[in-house]
């Protein structure tokens, strides 16, 4: 009886009493309009979200409160750089919340997008060397050799149905999505999907169909029972919880094999003294992982291995191939900005290279060198991933009760200001880290902020400048310890292809009008047509040197 009254009471103070002493309830913030509803909407779609984070700027302050799920769900929503170089640089007092990294571990494993704590940092320590500029430098023939498969594909498209003059619609998301997953698939362990030739490959299917049903078919309901009883689709498997097992067992069994057949090569070569020369990022973790100078403890399992292997397929095929598709789309839609862009990269190689493989280290490298240093590509891509991060927004949660520090004042929800620099939380509340709403802000990138401008790059607001974030003031590749390991390979990648297919082809837009939506990343869809799924249609024609 005693228990069962302890029990209530406590059930009492967690939903009742406990929301009563949350600090985030003192803070300004949106009306969420009744008890069930959620100000999540607005913050979250693309679409209607550059205009919701400035209307709530200016009523609340930079830092306030909205309704995530359910009545008791009150977050922070901060947009001060301050605040969320705190959150982001403190990794062990700010973790990925639970519900999203079971959701990521239930289908690509706990890699390390997914890992927190000291199973983190050994895996992010075993795999950094994969990504040192060393490492890398295999990537710019690889890259080149994919991309002049995707050119000659395409070549071989317009050329069947003698399209040379008008061009032909393509849907760009999808091809470049084949042409990134071949990327990875050789640069991550040294496979050929072949998906620029046809999607017969059954890892490739197997990954594919994976990533599709997670992202397009649950439900928000089946997304919330599989955090919170996975075991009921076990009992209960439906169509996508079938898809996921079938997929993982198609992954671990070939990827699995991959692994295997690469431990005994590294053995191998160790026993010989002949190293494996392998430098794909399998190979690497593999290395990394076996190097005389890691203490034992610091090593990671085979499992965790494929995990970061599935993590690398998921954390870095669709990312780069969106941050290309978005990038072509804002070429097509800025013409002047795609011939100035053409010229500067036809100046830099006068010859064109047309084939990379009797190219030597050196040309390789002084290749990548000139892709590396052209202002006005530097800019495009700095200003494209500006525009359209493909993550969208992400998430943390307070380990700990902590006094987070603010730069601008803070409103309270009476009205008043507060006086001290900060804002409380406690343990357990969810912040919101709007990567979209900072990359947007006309306070710090002044009032064009929404608009295509690649040269306001080269005279940078005072105020963006200062902007935290791994890479050019943005919160594109997020920032401090968890920040995206990834952000120079797809450099690279970004680059190569970019070269390859503007100095062959003219990008121009369609009379279809261009939507984004936030399906776990930021999508392109055709207004009216969402059911048809993503895409983004372009016309693409030949560029002739003469005729422009
Ligand atoms: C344009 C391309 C890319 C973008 C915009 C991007 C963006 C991001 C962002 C925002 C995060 C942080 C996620 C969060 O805090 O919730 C992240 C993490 C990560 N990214 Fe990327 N990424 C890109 C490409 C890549 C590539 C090519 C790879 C690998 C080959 C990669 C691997 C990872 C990994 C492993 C993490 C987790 C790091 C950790 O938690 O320690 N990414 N990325
Ligand atoms: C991490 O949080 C603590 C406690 O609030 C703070 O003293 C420290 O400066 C923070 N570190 C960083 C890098 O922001
Ligand atoms: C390519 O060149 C740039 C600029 O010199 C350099 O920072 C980068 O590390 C190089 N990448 C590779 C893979 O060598
Ligand atoms: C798909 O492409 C691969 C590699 O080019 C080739 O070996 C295979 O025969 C092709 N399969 C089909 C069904 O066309
Ligand atoms: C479930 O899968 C079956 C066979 O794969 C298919 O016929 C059916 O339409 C799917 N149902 C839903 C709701 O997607």
């Amino acid at each position: 009886m005693l228990l069962v009254a302890c029990l209530l009471a406590y059930v009492a103070y967690q939903l009742l009493l406990r929301p009563r002493f949350n600090p985030l309830l003192r803070l300004a913030g949106p009306n969420p309009g009744g008890l069930f509803k959620s100000n999540l909407q607005p913050v979250m779609s693309p679409s209607v979200s550059p205009r919701a984070h400035e209307t709530y700027v200016h009523h609340f302050g930079r830092s306030f409160r909205i309704r995530g799920v359910g009545p008791l769900d009150e977050r922070l929503l901060t947009l001060d750089p301050l605040s969320v170089s705190h959150v982001l640089k403190n990794s062990s007092l700010y973790e990925k919340p639970w519900q999203s990294r079971a959701l990521i571990t239930s289908m690509i494993g706990c890699g390390m997008l997914a890992a927190e704590g000291q199973v983190h940092k050994r895996q992010r320590r075993v795999a950094t060397p994969a990504f040192s500029i060393q490492n890398l430098r295999k990537l710019v023939p690889l890259v080149f050799k994919k991309g002049t498969e995707l050119k000659d594909k395409w070549t071989e498209m317009i050329s069947a149905e003698h399209l040379e003059e008008d061009g032909k619609v393509i849907d760009v998301c999808h091809w470049i999505s084949r042409a990134t997953f071949d990327v990875i698939g050789v640069a991550g362990f040294d496979y050929q999907f072949n998906a620029i030739q046809n999607e017969t490959n059954e890892l490739f299917s197997a990954y594919k169909d994976m990533f599709e049903v997670a992202i397009s078919q649950g439900s928000e309901f089946s997304t919330i029972l599989s955090i919170y009883a996975p075991w009921w689709f076990k009992i209960f498997p439906n169509n996508v919880s079938r898809t996921v097992d079938r997929c993982q067992n198609v992954i671990r069994k070939v990827a699995g094999e991959l692994i295997q057949d690469k431990k005994r090569k590294i053995e191998e070569g160790q026993k010989s003294g002949k190293p494996y020369q392998g430098r794909d990022l399998l190979s690497l973790l593999l290395k990394s992982n076996v190097a005389v100078d890691l203490p034992e403890d610091q090593r990671i399992s085979d499992e965790d291995i494929l995990n970061n292997v599935n993590t690398f397929m998921f954390a870095g095929s669709d990312t780069s191939s969106l941050t290309l598709t978005w990038t072509l789309w804002l070429l097509a839609e800025n013409p002047q900005a795609q011939d100035r862009l053409r010229a500067e990269l036809l100046d830099a190689f006068p010859d064109q290279i047309t084939d990379v493989s009797d190219l030597n280290e050196d040309e390789i490298q002084s290749m990548n060198e000139t892709l590396s240093h052209l202002p006005l590509l530097h800019n495009i891509i700095q200003e494209s991933v500006r525009l359209v991060p493909p993550v969208h927004s992400s998430i943390r949660v307070a380990t700990e009760d902590d006094e987070i520090p603010t730069m601008y004042p803070v409103k309270l929800a009476d009205g008043s200001t507060d006086v001290k620099k900060s804002v409380s939380i406690s343990k357990g509340s969810f912040i919101h880290v709007a990567v979209e709403g900072f990359n947007l802000d006309k306070e710090f990138w002044g009032p064009d902020a929404w608009e295509f401008n690649p040269d306001r790059w080269d005279d940078l607001p005072e105020a963006a400048s200062k902007l935290p974030g791994l890479f050019a003031n943005t919160l594109t590749f997020s920032a401090g310890p968890r920040s995206c390991i990834g952000m120079r390979f797809s450099m690279i990648e970004i680059k190569t292809f970019l070269y390859i297919l503007l100095t062959r082809f003219v990008f121009k837009s369609t009379e279809d009008k261009i939507i984004k939506s936030n399906v776990v990343l930021t999508r392109p869809y055709i207004a009216g047509k969402y059911r048809d799924g993503s895409q983004l249609p372009l016309i693409v024609s030949p560029y002739i040197a003469s005729k422009h």
